[in-house]
């Protein structure tokens, strides 16, 4: 399946779907705090995707048949879990960091985005973890420019990583966005050895850096969803859904 670049009237709905995932993100970081049910965060995008208008393109969702299809509107992800974590009852606790993926489609078209948040206090390590995860998406989109390849993108993501000495995760990372959730191409977060195609104008990409405290090993949990760390080591998740324009830096869709 061929990269699908996207007109200026198609990149106006992503803008508008991307703002609408950026701002619900923002107002459930507002809402984690210790004694929080998670499932309360799946209630609010349920009232908050009807009001506004929008879907999840999470919901139902199954990438091949081995996967049953997601049978939630976001997905929640505490401490060991990586990404892709069902909400389920749990009360979150001083100390937990938890990744909110959330995704919405808007007149047919994609906006996707992830953060990670701290419950309270977190420790000093958590924090460099989360910081250091973020750097990576935020290098990853400083290189997302015109006269550049794919590759660049990895190699910023990767580079931000190594230094901290965490581990990058595979298997797992960004990819094109827009009537569907994953277009081409997939966007691993480490570098290859060809650069890959040109960045060009119009190529909507969600980056997606995952970086795990312990070692770079993930699975999938018996419910055939959450993926979490072989070791039950901390792990991070950031994402945004960005625009590649001519001579531009690229444009963040997903902020609030
Ligand atoms: N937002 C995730 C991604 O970036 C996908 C969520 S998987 C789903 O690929 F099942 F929840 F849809
Ligand atoms: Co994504």
């Amino acid at each position: 399946m061929a990269v699908k670049l996207k007109s200026e009237d198609e990149l106006r709905v992503m803008r508008e779907a991307g703002k609408i995932v950026g701002q619900t993100l923002a107002r459930i970081r507002e809402m984690i705090r210790p004694g929080l049910n998670v499932l309360e965060i799946e209630e609010f995008v349920k009232d908050e995707f009807k009001r506004v208008g929008v879907t999840s393109p999470f919901l139902h969702y199954s990438p091949a048949p081995k996967y049953p299809p997601y049978p939630s509107n976001i997905c929640i992800s505490v401490n060991d879990q990586l990404v892709h974590g069902i909400p389920r009852s749990r009360v979150l606790k001083e100390g937990d960091l938890v990744s909110l993926d959330l995704g919405a489609t808007h007149k047919g078209y994609v906006g996707d985005a992830a953060i990670t948040v701290g419950v309270g206090n977190i420790s000093p390590e958590a924090q460099r973890l989360m910081k250091v995860t973020e750097d990576a998406l935020e290098a990853g989109i400083k290189v997302a420019r015109t006269g550049r390849h794919l590759n660049d993108i990895r190699g910023a993501i990767e580079d931000t990583i190594r230094p901290s000495g965490f581990s990058i995760v595979r298997g797992y990372g960004g990819h094109g966005v827009g009537r569907d959730m994953h277009e081409e191409p997939h966007i691993e977060n480490v570098r290859q050895r060809f650069r890959g195609m040109p960045l060009r104008h119009g190529l909507v990409l969600a980056l997606e850096p995952m970086v795990n405290i312990g070692g770079p090993d993930v699975e999938e949990g018996s419910d055939g969803w959450t993926v979490s760390t072989k070791d039950g080591s901390l792990c991070c998740h950031f994402e945004h859904t960005i625009a590649i324009r001519e001579g531009r830096e690229a444009e963040i869709l997903t902020l609030p």
